[in-house]
């Protein structure tokens, strides 16, 4: 035996004695006999009666008169005039009037006196809200910012360590880089608190930390902690002190599981596994605490613990707010055991795209049913979230179950966490609740109800002054305050109609809700109902058309009373206007009639910007295309042709994804797609319709080749001045093979380059590639930048050089290094990216980012046109979303669908797509 194993051995055998030793002196302490107490003793009856402390603010916490996170010199501050969503009442309480502000607190609501104004001086600070919305600070429950902070960087990835698939002695607070771009900008969304959780590649990723995400003078992240749990700096905080409450990430599902090459039945074995070490050990605790403070010290020894396990220690305690991010029914099932298995309540399940299918289960969680924090849209990216529905929030509702709004930022920009709430309120969440998922009911499930979430006498002072109602599209702050602290300096306030301070209409719903319950997530998309060859739209209020390159009106109502009406026959506009315009088409008995109610008919919108009809599942490689070989990076077979090869979206199409006619059905009708690529290079892009069920059907390809695609970004390999060598090798050098072929037809000016760039840096390179391509061919060529975050830029240069860009996000985020020079528009700039390319004159058009969002692509729109503050008229708005995106990609044809739109134009989120008229499918589609 070597003296290693020895050691071993005697190591095993001491752990064996000691445990030996420990159960061994339980049965002789059960008698009477005090004895003499040891010198910890009062230390330890403390530390013992901490343990049955609740966790929570102390009791007296609302005598505070000032706030612990008040900042000395803070001026007190009146907000007058206010429409104040309270957050009280189920949140249905609305007040109109004042609130003070002083000591980082919310000191008066309601109408305040003279004399209490008097009393202030001249040191009150008043700002008139002029019957403006104001409501609590935006809380995020889940968020990585400052973890996987943005840009992303290298040295800054710290929100998922792979030491271990159980990891509850982590904690995201040692990883808050308090250099995120993300601060400033989600504060221009309202967001003021945020719960940033570790990642979800381990089942217990670490300790999550509550943060205000305004600035400190200490520059710290400890500073930035709400309420933090005083183990943050002591392994034996005061056992006197009443608990704060702490937070923790679990996760279930795909994520550890392809972390840690795992299943399902690995990832739950490690849960149980650490939960009955937690167990035992609080076990031993409470046993130990018996003895003591029954007095029985004899052989007592020291208090048992292990520091790792405190933590976790503390969630068998229900000390701890457990927040997991499990998916399906299988994952929600197995938590649920497992917290009856350990007694340990759950404070929410995450991302729980089968919630809304499993109301039972969810009510048998230990402790009391959990939360469900939830995406509005985003859904079907991977396998666990393919069931996931927009009607989730109003059906778990119904059945009683709180739901929240969440980013995951930066997976959606928290900046927009309101718009989430926005969008489940138009698919039916009521009007309270849904502004309750992003403010007062993120509160209460974070544990800190008690001062953020509401505004009320006695809350911390984090408030948000909207310009709009808060579930207007759009709705933006014109001040934010953070502590009492206003957070944004000169903010530019878009001054919107009084229909906006109103809470919007929006459409029924009911129907799709249920039919996403009847099957399991799954409901029939593909349309089915075709229209007769005539259809004739009766009470229609505006009739937009596009010619080759522009939007227009062919018919406005000028009045309410006196509403219009189109003929169609076979897809095409036989008619539009005044009953007596169309009057001789009218008595077609064989018509199919479609009131729109006071709606609209305007050209359909085109995806643009991710594999929409490539993919159905993005991160499962059997559903999808697949990604093209690149010649710059890797050989590409001979096969194939070698490096000259050139690939055709159109040859991988597949149709009647989900993501795709669930665009269709609102009325993003077609879609341009591009090769997927992993870097340089993508091939020619295709058009095609989102309502199709196969290439064969009539129109289902609208052009099969469109424009030549690639991207031009810093991957770390190859450079970028590589890549812009092979493209001007490929422009100017000898022209070979079949991508010689189309880069000739580039260069002549027939095929444009679609060129994906971010960077302002790159961008200039490629105007300047142009300029030399031009002189050279002596031809003008087309050139489109898709992506786009820093070219607004260059909007002079741009439009000089005949530059259209496909803004991609329309709304810009700092990702990545080369996007971070963005232009955020209001509040933070006047102008937007849209509205500066715009008004330079630059041809702008929007992309959608993912397969999911295209279905948001009317939202895009929509809320371009009105953070513009009418600088884009609804013409211009239409064509941002459509025959912009189709000129700039090189579709040719001018047949685009029309969409009816039932209840407002397409722009307005009370409306609801009726129909499609396609004459290219010579038919109409009714939805
Ligand atoms: C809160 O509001 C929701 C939706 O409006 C309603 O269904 C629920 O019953 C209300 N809860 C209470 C306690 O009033
Ligand atoms: C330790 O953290 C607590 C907050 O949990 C804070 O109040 C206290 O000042 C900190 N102590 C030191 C020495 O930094
Ligand atoms: C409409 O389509 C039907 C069936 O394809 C055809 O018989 C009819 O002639 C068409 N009508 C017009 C006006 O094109
Ligand atoms: C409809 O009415 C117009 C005159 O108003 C007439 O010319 C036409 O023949 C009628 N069509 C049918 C199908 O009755
Ligand atoms: C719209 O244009 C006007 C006049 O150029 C300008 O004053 C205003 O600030 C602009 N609004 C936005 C939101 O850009």
């Amino acid at each position: 035996m070597s003296q290693l194993r020895i050691l071993g051995a005697l190591s095993i055998l001491s752990i064996l004695f000691f445990t030996f030793h420990l159960f061994a002196q339980v049965p002789h302490l059960t008698s009477t006999v005090h004895h003499h107490p040891p010198p910890h003793a009062s230390s330890t009856i403390a530390r013992c009666e901490s343990l049955r402390a609740e966790a929570g603010p102390p009791k007296h916490f609302h005598k505070r008169s000032k706030s612990d996170r008040f900042v000395g010199g803070t001026k007190p501050l009146l907000v007058q005039r206010a429409r104040i969503w309270t957050g009280g009442k189920n949140g249905t309480e609305v007040i109109s009037g004042d609130i003070l502000l002083d000591k980082g607190l919310i000191k008066s609501v309601g109408h305040l006196g003279r004399s209490a104004i008097a009393a202030y001086g001249d040191d009150l600070v008043v700002i008139d809200a002029k019957n403006a919305w104001v409501t609590p600070g935006i809380i995020d429950i889940h968020s990585h910012l400052g973890d996987a902070s943005s840009p992303a960087l290298d040295g800054a990835e710290d929100d998922n360590s792979l030491k271990g698939i159980v990891q509850p002695w982590l904690r995201s607070l040692d990883g808050l880089n308090t250099h995120d771009d993300s601060y400033p900008l989600s504060i221009a969304g309202g967001v003021t608190t945020s719960l940033v959780l570790p990642g979800s590649d381990n089942a217990i990723g670490g300790q999550a930390f509550v943060i205000k995400l305004r600035s400190t003078a200490e520059r710290t992240p400890t500073s930035m902690l709400l309420e933090p749990p005083y183990n943050i700096n002591s392994s034996f905080p005061d056992p006197n002190l009443p608990p704060r409450w702490r937070h923790m990430k679990h996760a279930c599902g795909e994520n550890p599981s392809s972390a840690y090459q795992d299943t399902r039945m690995d990832t739950n074995w490690a849960f149980r596994e650490a939960y009955k070490k937690a167990f035992d050990i609080k076990q031993r605790q409470d046993e130990y605490c018996s003895h003591a403070l029954a007095g029985k010290w004899k052989g007592l020894g020291q208090f048992p613990e292990e520091y790792q396990w405190e933590a976790l220690v503390d969630v068998v305690r229900g000390r701890v707010k457990v927040n997991a991010h499990c998916y399906e029914a299988v994952d929600l099932d197995a938590l649920v055991r497992l917290s009856n298995e350990f007694k340990f309540p759950i404070a929410a399940f995450h991302h729980a795209s089968e919630a809304y299918l499993v109301p039972d289960l969810l009510k048998k969680t230990y402790g009391g049913t959990p939360a469900i924090a939830l995406f509005a849209t985003n859904s079907r990216y991977k396998r666990e979230a393919y069931r996931a529905s927009e009607f989730a929030p109003r059906i778990l509702a119904q059945h009683g179950i709180k739901v929240l709004m969440k980013s995951d930022h930066p997976v959606l920009n928290s900046r927009y966490l309101l718009y989430e709430a926005q969008q489940a309120y138009y698919y039916g969440f009521p009007e309270n609740l849904a502004i309750a998922s992003v403010t007062s009911n993120s509160a209460e499930v974070m544990g800190m109800g008690h001062r953020i979430g509401y505004v009320k006498e006695g809350w911390d002072a984090d408030l948000v002054i909207w310009d709009s109602h808060p579930l207007a599209l759009g709705a933006t702050p014109s001040q934010v305050f953070i502590d009492g602290i206003p957070q944004l300096k000169d903010p530019h306030v878009v001054h919107k109609r009084s229909a906006f301070q109103d809470t919007p209409k929006v459409p029924n719903f009911d129907k799709e809700a249920d039919e996403a319950v009847k099957y399991q997530g799954l409901p029939p998309l593909a349309v089915k109902k075709r229209s007769t060859p005539t259809t004739i739209f009766t009470n229609v209020k505006s009739v937009f058309t596009r010619s080759s390159d522009a939007i227009q009106t062919l018919f406005s109502a000028q009045d309410e009373s006196v509403l219009g009406v189109v003929v169609t026959r076979n897809g095409s506009l036989l008619c539009s206007g005044l009953h007596t315009t169309c009057s001789e088409f009218l008595n077609d008995s064989h018509a199919t009639f479609v009131d729109l109610e006071g709606g609209s008919i305007s050209p359909a919108f085109v995806s643009f910007g991710s594999p929409l009809g490539l993919q159905h599942i993005d991160q499962e490689a059997s559903s999808n295309d697949g990604y093209v070989y690149d010649p710059l990076v890797q050989a590409v077979p001979k096969i194939l042709g070698g490096d000259t090869a050139i690939v055709r979206a159109v040859d991988g199409l597949l149709f009647g994804s989900r993501d795709a006619l669930l665009a269709y059905r609102v009325g993003v009708t077609s879609g341009i797609t591009a090769p997927s690529h992993y870097s340089f290079y993508s091939g020619l892009g295709v058009s095609f319709s989102l309502g199709a069920s196969h290439k064969l059907e009539e129109g289902a390809v609208i052009e099969e080749t469109t424009a030549l695609h690639v991207s031009v970004r810093h991957f770390s390999n190859p450079s970028v001045s590589t890549q812009i060598a092979a493209l001007r090798r490929l422009l100017l050098g000898p022209s070979k093979g079949a991508s010689g072929h189309w880069f000739q037809k580039v260069k002549e000016g027939e095929v444009p380059l679609v060129v994906e760039a971010h960077s302002a840096d790159i961008i200039a390179t490629l105007i300047i590639l142009k300029k030399e391509v031009e002189v050279e061919a002596r031809k003008t060529i087309k050139m489109t930048i898709t992506g786009g975050a820093e070219a607004h830029i260059l909007a002079k240069e741009l439009s000089e050089a005949g530059v259209g860009i496909i803004l991609n996000p329309s709304r810009p985020f700092p990702y990545v290094w080369e996007d971070r020079r963005l232009l955020p528009g209001p509040p933070l700039s006047r102008d937007s990216a849209i509205v500066k390319l715009i008004s330079h004159g630059v041809r702008v058009g929007i992309g959608c980012e993912e397969i999911w969002s295209a279905r948001n692509l009317p939202f895009d729109v929509a809320w371009a046109a009105i953070e513009a503050g009418g600088n884009i008229s609804k013409e211009q708005a239409i064509a941002l979303g459509s025959v912009n995106v189709e000129k700039l990609l090189g579709v040719e044809r001018e047949d685009a669908d029309l969409v009816a739109t039932r209840g407002g134009d397409v722009l307005s989120v009370s409306s609801k797509v009726a129909a499609v008229i396609s004459s290219r499918r010579k038919s109409v589609d009714i939805l």
